[in-house]
C-alpha cells in the first residue's frame, strides 16, 4: 500500500461524507499562495477533530500551532456560537494569514489569535487564570511536547480531552537509532500522557494524504 492509495482513499471519503467547502478549500489556497508550508492536518484529520469537540461537548478550545488556521476553523465550527478557540502561533506571517482565514471564514468572533513563542503565551494564559479548556491540540514545535503537555494540565479539568498531532511520524516512534529532535518529541508525548496518573490515552495510527502519523488521544481524569 502506497501513500498514492491512501490519498485515493482519503479523497473517496472526502467525496463520499463531506460538503463542498469553498471557505476550506481558500484557506488552503490562501496558505499555499502565501507560502506557508502545507502542513496543516488534512481534511478527515480536520473533520475528526471537529467530531471529537463535538462529541465531547466542547464550548472552549486551546490550540497550540496555529500555522494558516485550517485546524482552527474545524474545531471552531464545533462550538457553539459563544464558544471560543485560543490559538497560539509563533511566526508573525503564518498568524496574519490565519488572521485573514478566519475573518474570510466567518471565525473571527470565535477565535483568539496570540502571536509569540507558544511557551510565554501559555505562561500569560496561566497568569490570567485562563481556562480550563474543554479541547486541547497540541500541534506546534514537538521537541516542546513534554512542557505543552504540562501547561494543557494546568489549563484543564477533568473531562478535558488532549489531542497531539505527529506522533507516529512514518513509524520513526519505535525506531531507537538516530536521534531526530521531532521523533524524540512524539516519544516525550508517549511518556508524558503514559506516566502521568491523571491522564488516560491512546493514539491512533493514521494514513492519508499527508502520509504515515498519527495522534496521541488523552482524557483528563
Ligand atoms: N495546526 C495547524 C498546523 C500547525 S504547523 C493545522 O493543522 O492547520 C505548526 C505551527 O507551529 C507552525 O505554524 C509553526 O510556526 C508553529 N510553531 C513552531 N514553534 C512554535 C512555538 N514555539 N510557539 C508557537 N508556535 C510555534
Ligand atoms: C510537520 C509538522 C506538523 O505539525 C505536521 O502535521 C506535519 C509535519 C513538520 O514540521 O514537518
Ligand atoms: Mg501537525
Amino acid at each position: 500500500m502506497s501513500i498514492k492509495t491512501w490519498a485515493s482513499v482519503d479523497h473517496y471519503i472526502v467525496e463520499a461524507l463531506f460538503e463542498a467547502d469553498a471557505a476550506l478549500d481558500a484557506v488552503l489556497a490562501a496558505n499555499h499562495d502565501q507560502g506557508l508550508p502545507p502542513i496543516d492536518v488534512s481534511p478527515a484529520q480536520g473533520k475528526l477533530l471537529s467530531l471529537l469537540a463535538r462529541m465531547q461537548g466542547a464550548k472552549t478550545v486551546l490550540e497550540i500551532g496555529t500555522l494558516g488556521g485550517y485546524s482552527t476553523i474545524w474545531m471552531a465550527r464545533a462550538l457553539p456560537v459563544d464558544g471560543k478557540v485560543v490559538t497560539l502561533e509563533l511566526d508573525p506571517h503564518h498568524a496574519s494569514v490565519a488572521r485573514s482565514n478566519f475573518e474570510r471564514a466567518g471565525m473571527s468572533d470565535r477565535v483568539e489569535l496570540r502571536v509569540g513563542p507558544a511557551l510565554q503565551s501559555l505562561a500569560a494564559l496561566g497568569a490570567e487564570n485562563a481556562g480550563p479548556f474543554d479541547f486541547i491540540f497540541i500541534d506546534a514545535d514537538k521537541p516542546n511536547n513534554p512542557h505543552y503537555l504540562s501547561w494543557a494540565m494546568r489549563l484543564s479539568r477533568p473531562g478535558t480531552v488532549i489531542v497531539c498531532d505527529n506522533v507516529i511520524r512514518d513509524g520513526a516512534v519505535v525506531n531507537e537509532d538516530g536521534h531526530d529532535a521531532n521523533v524524540e518529541g512524539a516519544r516525550a508525548a508517549f511518556s508524558f500522557i503514559g506516566s502521568d496518573k491523571r491522564l488516560e490515552g491512546t493514539a491512533i495510527q493514521t494514513v492519508g494524504a499527508k502520509g504515515y502519523d498519527g495522534f496521541a488521544i488523552a482524557i483528563v481524569n
